[in-house]
């Protein structure tokens, strides 16, 4: 069973289809079987940061398709044991996958063999981002130090936690459960996610247990991205405190990862950034982050369907 790192973040732009694919040729370079998984179904891009021509197969081929396992749409890359599904000739009606679709997908995507598969998800809080995040323990949230990058990253950890107590619930019982959190913190209360978990604690206690044990188990790690010499490097772990004082998430600060304009070079030419330019701050801050991930294997992945 390979492990899963699913990579989120809350607004375009921070970075994460970069992360991925530097994350992949680290582990791909360590002799990990490696795969990346283009789940931003929009505007899938991967192709063009991994240099591999354009698809002729891509999810859209699986999802649409009876007959087409998972494992015939990965393609392979320039780079040895790294490979890539496509989501390039997906439109819009994938990018809105129906939920018993998604399902489907995120059982194969489990059942693939390969040591590791990341996952490039899209901006935003969309269902099919937060899900597939909670397809296993190990997410990785990347933000950039800007307040909009910031603000956006804290909203999708809050809605991948209001997901998560959501998965517990039917559509009748959650409309009691928010009812109830009406009552017992007025109007309102039911859009936010902690006077909701408090309700569920208090009237649900053995769902708020599970709840608890599932939060406890996430080992979701934040990279804060394209950190000028003159951002705060604290702001990581201050996020993290947040989001721990607020929702009672551990998330691990995983790291800075230095701005360098040569990461634009990098992409334009279809390089690979760490390869073209090793000895750069940023490179550097890519590779501990690599250490970080490979390090984190140790432990299981977990899979929600529900
Ligand atoms: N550490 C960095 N230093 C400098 N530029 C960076 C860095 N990381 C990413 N970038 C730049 O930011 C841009 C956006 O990166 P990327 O495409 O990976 O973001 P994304 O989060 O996947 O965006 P989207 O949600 O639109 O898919 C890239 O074009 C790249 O040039
Ligand atoms: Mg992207």
């Amino acid at each position: 069973m390979a492990y899963i790192w699913p990579i989120g973040g809350g607004k375009g732009g921070s970075g994460k289809s970069f992360l991925t694919c530097t994350l992949g040729l680290l582990l791909a370079g360590l002799g990990k079987r490696t795969l990346i998984i283009d789940l931003d179904l929009g505007a899938a891009n991967l192709h063009t940061f991994l240099n591999v021509p354009y698809p002729t197969k891509s999810l859209s081929d699986f999802i649409r398709k009876k007959n087409t396992p998972l494992e015939s749409i990965v393609l392979e890359t320039p780079v040895p044991d790294l490979f890539l599904i496509s989501g390039a000739n997906d439109t819009l009606d994938v990018a809105n996958l129906p939920y018993e679709q998604k399902i489907k997908t995120m059982r194969a995507i489990a059942k693939l063999n390969f040591d590791c598969i990341l996952l490039d998800l899209g901006a935003g809080t969309s269902f099919n981002t937060l899900d597939f995040f909670l397809i296993s323990q190990n997410g990785i949230f990347i933000a950039t130090p800007e307040p909009t990058s910031v603000e956006n990253v804290y909203r999708l950890i809050r809605a991948i936690y209001f997901r998560r107590i959501r998965q517990y619930f039917t559509v009748a019982d959650f409309k009691v459960l928010e009812d109830a959190t009406v009552r017992y913190f007025g109007d309102g209360a039911y859009a936010k996610p902690e006077y909701i978990m408090q309700t569920v604690k208090k009237n649900y206690p053995e769902t708020g247990l599970k709840l608890e044990n599932d939060f406890a188990a996430y080992k979701f790690k934040l990279i804060i991205n394209q950190l000028h010499k003159q951002d705060d490097a604290g702001l990581g772990p201050q996020i993290c405190r947040l989001v721990d004082k607020h929702l009672g998430i551990k998330i691990v600060f995983s790291g800075n990862i230095a701005y360098d304009e040569h990461v634009h070079d990098a992409i334009c030419q279809r390089v690979s950034f760490i390869d073209r330019y090793p000895y750069t701050r940023t490179a550097g801050d890519l590779r501990e982050l690599g250490k970080q991930i490979i390090y984190s294997t140790g432990d299981q992945m977990m899979i929600n369907y529900s």
